[in-house]
């Protein structure tokens, strides 16, 4: 595996990971996977076809979708089915489906070879919720990105308000607080720090000081 290293970076929604993982792959030549971007395109897929995963029969049908899902990652686009959902992936709504997706085990088992696919030379960082525990438990290095959920909010507002965007801090703080309640109370890959992670709480620091850090604990591992 040293030939070919992951660095695995997890945590809740918001903490920085996609940002932070991007800029540590491009600082290290590494690929990079957003895993919770393949978990949006499936929602997408799901939502297109108006499918409520509350239903069994749906579950059903949705089951099968996730281990053929067809999607492609070229450079920034995300395409389903040759179409380009870049924009679509990164709505609330899709987040929300997203994280009603995730708790089907066997949604999370369909997507796991697609994920694994992303693993290759010269390295890989993955971001997500389960990257260290569950996709790529022999990861060199795992790090679990947090901020308080306050800090959490405000960045996705700023973020949504540099798109042009309006933004409710109060349904953005309740939308965090659901979402990361679902994620850290299902039963199947639950978001918590595995036990060989490194955890950083990025609450005050600037992406370039966690990128920093990061890198230094890459450098001593590989
Ligand atoms: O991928 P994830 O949902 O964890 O978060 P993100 O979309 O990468 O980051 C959310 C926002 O926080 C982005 O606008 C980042 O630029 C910002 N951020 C920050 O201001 N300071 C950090 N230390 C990390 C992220
Ligand atoms: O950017 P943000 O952290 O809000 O979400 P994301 O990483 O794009 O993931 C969307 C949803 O997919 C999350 O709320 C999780 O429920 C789910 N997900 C997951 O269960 N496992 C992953 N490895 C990645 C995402």
């Amino acid at each position: 595996l040293l030939n070919k290293p992951v660095i695995a970076i997890d945590g809740p929604t918001a903490s920085g990971k996609g940002t932070v993982a991007a800029l540590v792959a491009d600082k290290l030549g590494y690929h990079y996977l957003d895993s919770g971007a393949i978990y949006r395109v499936l929602a997408v897929a799901v939502a297109q076809q108006a499918l409520d995963p509350d239903t069994p029969a749906n579950l059903a049908t949705i089951i099968p979708m996730a281990a053929s899902l067809p999607v492609q990652f070229q450079g920034e686009q995300v395409l389903l089915n040759g179409l380009d959902v870049s924009d679509a992936i990164r709505t609330e709504q899709a987040g929300v489906m997203a994280s009603r997706l995730a708790v089907v085990p066997e949604i999370r088992a369909g997507l796991l070879q697609r994920q694994r696919d992303f693993h290759q030379s010269p390295g890989l960082v993955a971001d997500g919720r389960d990257m260290g525990s569950v996709v790529f438990p022999d990861a060199v290095l795992k790090v679990f990105l947090t901020a308080s959920a306050q800090v959490r909010a405000e960045r996705r507002v700023r973020q949504i308000e540099n798109r042009g965007q309006q933004a409710d801090f109060q349904a953005i703080f309740n939308d965090l607080m659901a979402r990361d309640k679902r994620d850290s109370e299902r039963a199947v890959a639950p978001l918590k720090p595995c036990d060989d992670a490194l955890v950083l709480d990025c609450s005050s620091m600037p992406i370039d000081q966690v990128v920093a850090t990061i890198l230094n604990w890459a450098r001593e591992r590989i």
